[in-house]
């Protein structure tokens, strides 16, 4: 079994993936099931041999003043351990990436404990500085670390490409 296929997420996926990203916590901001059938419709998942097997999301974060330079974060990336490695992940990014580019934000974000990942992604390192709306909308309330700037976590952007500017 190595295929799998990308889809958007359903009511009846909210459970799977509140159990997927409560397995990763270690790596992922936690979510309520709640808040997660609120947002089904900015999910995506994988499905490999009739399972799910990985979830992904986004968030935008508005900047005052300046809609146009909202901040489109990916979130709630995950994949199950046994589908890991299979290039699932990387679809899952870039399916989210693809609606993303729908609205044409400037770039992409990332906080990541797993900057290798990001990275094979055309993802770079910048600054936690550059991205202070997600630090506030976001970092402000972490239970983890008290200061967004000690935290290990990296910050890292994509530009979306010049065609969906
Ligand atoms: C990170 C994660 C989503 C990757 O999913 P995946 O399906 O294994 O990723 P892919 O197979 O698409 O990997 C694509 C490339 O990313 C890189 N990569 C993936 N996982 C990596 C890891 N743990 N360490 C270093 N590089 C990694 C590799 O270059 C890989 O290509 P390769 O397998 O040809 O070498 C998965 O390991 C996971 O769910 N981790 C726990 C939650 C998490 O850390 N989420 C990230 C958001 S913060």
């Amino acid at each position: 079994m190595d295929g799998f296929s990308i889809r958007q997420a359903r009511l009846g996926d909210a459970e799977g993936v509140y159990a997927l990203i409560g397995a990763n916590v270690d790596r992922l901001v936690p979510r309520s099931l709640g808040n997660i059938v609120e947002s089904i419709d900015r999910f995506v998942v994988a499905e490999a041999g009739g399972k799910m097997a990985g979830c992904a999301s986004y968030q935008i974060h508005p900047e005052i003043g300046a809609p146009e330079a909202a901040t489109v974060e990916i979130v709630s990336v995950a994949v199950k351990e046994d589908f890991r490695r299979r290039g699932i992940g990387r679809a899952l990014v870039e399916a989210v990436a693809e609606r993303a580019a729908a609205f044409s934000p400037r770039e992409l974000v990332t906080l990541t404990f797993t900057p290798e990942f990001f990275a094979s992604l055309g993802f770079v390192e910048v600054p936690k500085t550059k991205i202070m709306h997600k630090l506030y909308t976001g970092c402000i309330n972490c239970t983890k670390h008290a200061d967004p700037f000690t935290c290990p976590e990296k910050a890292m952007i994509r530009r979306v490409r010049e065609r969906n500017l």
